[in-house]
């Protein structure tokens, strides 16, 4: 069964955010604040994530200088440790005036828990619910409430490449399968080359997505996360081994810092590919100063042609945000058309709106709004970026998949898995 945008979106409610039932936190929480300071929790620290970040706080500054921006970034692919700084936070009732959550069941925790306010109100407001994909908004909502705004949509079945490379090693074209992968990692083995880089375990778990994705399509991939598919059955088995030999052909084995340096072994042409998301985008041509289809180029992750394996980066306003009216004026740039359009072509994503100004999406996000805009493309949600999984699922997956990848035990790992996403309601 073919799956539009507009079906996945609107299945993933359901499947997503049913379970979410707010519980009043306000009467333990903070204030309802004034004051001229925005305090924003993200993991946009550094090359390949900081610059869309920045031109907001440009925008802020230009448009509201009476505003102290406080950044507290931390540093960490996909909020490894900015997610732990937070948790902390909230649980001291320590909440910053905003942070930094993806659309899909990562929010739902947040919104079950009463740790973030009804935005509802903003949305009137502003007119975002004819702005926003309805299925995007029905993300972040529980209740008939709305709790984020969104950002952008990122995608995150991307395999990168330097043509260079390819061209020195023989290779006409990238893999469009796993197994023609497959194929070309022994020959590129042979040539003394890693085929795939990979960095630290979350990464590892991004590449799995794609995997499973490539191998099992959408259909079989969406049934893994919401009970449809059986994690033990044997073409999911078989998926799994085939990321075994994937891994085989990839330097996990000196994987460590984060993904940046697994992108720097494939942009030094020790290692061929990388398959990240498109805030690579950012990091090559912002950071790298590389040019797309010359320098380096990326086509969908094999497997997965015609596929948006999405994610989106959204804002909240906690419950307890010191300086509310502050927090309010961010979360109203975050979902302005200045805004996204100002953010999205820096960040490496597309817009969250449905009204951007095409014009400034051109190069590789010419590409990506293309392929999001498409009605014959299909959506699916991330896993190692919240859309899929709740925080606790993904963090029995993350054991599960580091001693997968020490053991490379299929069934085990499909087992644990299993039970894992039975907790995913
Ligand atoms: C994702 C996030 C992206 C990007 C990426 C790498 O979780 O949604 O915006 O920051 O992590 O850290």
């Amino acid at each position: 069964m073919r799956r539009s945008r507009r079906a996945f979106l609107a299945l993933t409610v359901a499947a997503a955010l049913v379970a979410a039932s707010a519980c009043s936190k306000n009467e333990n929480k903070g204030t309802t604040g004034s004051g001229n300071t925005v305090e924003v929790m993200s993991w946009w620290v550094g090359g390949g994530e900081e610059a869309g970040l920045n031109a907001l706080i440009d925008l802020l500054k230009k448009q509201h200088p009476e505003i102290k921006f406080q950044n507290s970034g931390t540093s960490g692919g996909a909020g490894t440790n900015a997610k732990a700084q937070l948790a902390t936070r909230l649980s001291a009732n320590n909440p910053p005036d905003s942070y930094q959550r993806h659309a899909g069941k990562e929010i739902s925790t947040d919104i079950a828990n009463g740790d973030v306010e009804d935005l509802t109100y903003l949305y009137e407001k502003n007119g975002w619910k004819n702005i926003f994909p309805k299925g995007l908004t029905d993300l972040l909502t529980s209740n008939g409430k709305i709790y984020s705004v969104p950002v952008n949509i990122h995608r995150s079945n991307l395999l990168w490449y330097q043509p260079k490379t390819l061209t020195t090693l023989g290779i006409t074209a990238p893999p469009k399968t796993w197994s023609e992968f497959l194929t070309q990692a022994a020959m590129i083995k042979a040539k003394g080359k890693t085929a795939i880089s990979v960095g630290p375990a979350w990464t590892q778990k991004h590449l799995l997505e794609n995997v499973l994705l490539g191998e099992l399509g959408t259909d079989k991939y969406t049934g893994l996360w919401n009970g449809q598919t059986d994690w033990t059955s044997a073409d999911v088995v078989a998926a799994l081994q085939t990321y075994t030999k994937v891994l085989s052909f990839s330097d996990i084995a000196s994987a460590g810092a984060d993904w940046q340096p697994a992108a720097d072994r494939m942009l030094e042409g020790a290692a061929v590919y990388n398959v990240m998301g498109d805030w690579m985008m950012s990091y090559l041509e912002g950071t790298k100063k590389l040019k797309y289809k010359e320098d380096y180029n990326v086509v969908a992750s094999p497997g997965t042609d015609g596929v948006y394996n999405f994610l989106s980066d959204s804002f909240t306003l906690p419950v307890g945000a010191p300086h509310r009216a502050a927090a309010e004026i961010w979360l109203t740039l975050c979902g302005s058309k200045e805004g996204q359009d100002a953010f999205n072509p820096l960040k490496g994503s597309v817009p969250a709106r449905t009204d951007a100004d095409k014009s400034k999406y051109t190069g590789y996000l010419g590409w990506a709004l293309e392929q999001w805009t498409s009605p014959s493309t299909k959506v699916v949600g991330s896993l190692a970026h919240g859309v899929v999984a709740a925080d606790p699922v993904n963090a029995d997956i993350d054991t599960a998949l580091g001693l997968f990848t020490k053991s490379n035990d299929a069934n085990a790992f499909a087992t644990a898995v299993k039970a894992a996403v039975a907790k995913n309601k």
